[in-house]
């Protein structure tokens, strides 16, 4: 895998003051773009290029003003077409910062559907990779704390993403689940290996302490 330069990454954080709560997402979204990617793609490249995108892809939201970023109810229309600026926004700060264009043009889409409901340019066809990080991003936000409402579960989250009728292809929601799935198995797994661990360490102090063996 090619290197990616988290110091650039952090200067474009750090002098474009992005809020703390963005950067959260973004590399929540980049770790869930990696692990589905390793799944599908050969090309190393191409990887790099979309997990960077994933870093940088709200970086605009900095330029959104705090009241409609961290408004605790529901935006209103101009409030939430303020909202979906922050993509032009992050496209300007990305073109200042001289950022690969294939990434900006990642960066782009991760608002647009393949039904033609996205923004900002109602595109009808997107790339496999531009659904993966837009299905990353739509989950992690669904999934996380907002100031305007509390975080789904998994389930409500499948449910709202397979809903969303032609917006994704059924594929790439599914391989999206799949992993979560498989991954919660893993988690369960440890946990109970876990518990035995911790069983047998209970047992043997008691029967060392008991002078069983
Ligand atoms: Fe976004």
């Amino acid at each position: 895998m090619n290197y990616i330069d988290y110091s650039e990454i952090f200067r474009i954080y750090s002098k474009w003051d992005v809020p703390d709560e963005v950067i959260l997402h973004m590399f929540r979204v980049a770790e869930l773009v990696r692990k589905l990617l390793l799944r599908i793609v050969g090309n190393e490249e191409k990887l790099d290029l979309l997990i960077k995108a994933a870093l940088l892809h709200d970086v605009g939201k900095a330029l959104v003003k705090r009241e409609i970023l961290n408004k605790p109810g529901k935006l209103t229309t101009e409030e939430f077409e303020e909202m979906k600026r922050h993509v032009e926004f992050t496209v300007q700060i990305l073109l200042e910062e001289k950022i690969d264009h294939r990434i900006i043009g990642y960066v782009q889409r991760h608002h647009e559907r393949n039904n033609g409901s996205g923004y900002p340019n109602g595109l009808t066809k997107l790339s496999k990779l531009d659904e993966i990080l837009a299905i990353c991003d739509i989950y992690d936000a669904v999934t996380s704390n907002r100031p305007y409402r509390n975080k789904l579960s998994q389930k409500e989250a499948a449910e709202i993403i397979y809903d969303k009728k032609n917006a994704f292809d059924i594929n790439f929601s599914k391989l999206l689940f799949d992993y979560l799935n498989e991954d919660e198995i893993y988690k369960t797994q440890c946990s109970v290996s876990w518990i035995f661990i911790k069983m047998l360490i209970i047992t043997f102090t008691l029967m060392l302490v008991w002078n069983i063996i």
